[in-house]
Order: structure tokens, then C-alpha cells, then sequence
């Protein structure tokens, strides 16, 4: 199973959503059967490392980002099978380049896995601390509803 996480700029949501999803599959053993990786509906960042407040705050937290940035390309919505999106924005870019209603059942908003009320993950890019790690939070109680999901589909 493959598993997209996007964001815009692939520097601060979406590089740790991967981390943190990967961290848990890792956990119980499941990394043999699921791939993860990230990207940004936009270019600005390929090639970097995430924000560094990104990689402090997952350090602080446990949890350690490797990734380096890529952009969205079609090819991504044929060869994975969950393509989470990190707010609207980014959900209506990548239904724009699916250009057809082929992939839209693969596509969600992360936060339709958070148990608590809320629809985007809010870019933190602007924030400071407290934001990284509401961002954080939000991401690793939405990552348990979806693995746990995704976990029963696999068994
Ligand atoms: P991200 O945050 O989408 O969570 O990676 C952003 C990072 C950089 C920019 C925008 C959003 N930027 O405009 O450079």
C-alpha cells in the first residue's frame, strides 16, 4: 500500500505527517507492507530539507525528518492509494491535475481522520513554536484514526 502526503510547499505539513506516519508504521511493524512519501503542490522548495523549526519541533517530539522536497506530478495519482491533502487548497490542486474524476476516491483531507473538529491543517510557515506544534498534534492523532483504518484494510 502507498501512501501521499501533501502539502504546498513540502517543507513543513507534509514532510512531517510522513515522518510521523512512518515512525508509527514502523512501530508495529508494518513497514515491510506500506510506502509513504511526501510532496508540494508547489516547486519553491525542491531538492531542500524541511523548515529547520519543522525538524526541530519533530526532534523535540521524537520523531526525525530526512525528507528532501518534490513537487506534485500526475504520475502520483495513478501510483498511490491514499493521497492525503493537508487543506483545501492543496485538495483543489490535486484534483485539478487528476483532471477526472478517476482518483477522486483516493483523495481526502487529512484532517476527515482527526477525531476533533477541524477541517485544514493550518500552514505554520508564518507562525511561530506554538504553531509547529499544534501542527504536530493535529497530525499525530490524525495519522492514528488513519492507520487504524488503513491497518484493518491490510489484515
Ligand atoms: P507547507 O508550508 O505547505 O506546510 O510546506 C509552506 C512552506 C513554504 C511556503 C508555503 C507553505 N512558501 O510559500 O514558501
Amino acid at each position: 500500500m502507498k501512501v501521499l502526503f501533501v502539502c504546498l510547499g513540502n517543507i513543513c505539513r507534509s514532510p512531517l505527517a510522513e515522518a510521523i506516519f512512518k515512525h508509527k508504521v514502523k512501530s508495529i511493524d508494518l513497514d515491510g507492507s506500506i510506502y509513504a512519501d511526501s510532496c508540494g503542490t508547489a516547486g519553491y522548495h525542491i531538492g531542500e530539507l524541511a523548515d529547520p523549526r519543522t525538524r526541530a519541533n519533530a526532534q523535540k517530539n521524537g520523531v526525525t525528518i530526512t525528507h528532501r522536497g518534490r513537487q506534485l506530478q500526475s504520475s502520483d495519482l495513478e501510483e498511490f492509494d491514499y493521497i492525503l491533502a493537508m487543506d483545501q487548497s492543496n485538495l483543489s490542486n490535486i484534483k485539478r491535475l487528476s483532471n477526472s474524476e478517476l482518483y477522486s476516491e483516493k483523495i481526502y483531507l487529512m484532517r476527515s481522520f482527526d477525531p476533533h473538529p477541524g477541517e485544514e491543517v493550518p500552514d505554520p510557515y508564518y507562525g511561530d513554536e506554538k504553531d509547529f506544534q499544534q501542527v504536530f498534534e493535529i497530525l499525530d492523532r490524525s495519522i492514528d484514526h488513519f492507520l487504524k483504518e488503513i491497518r484493518a484494510k491490510l489484515l
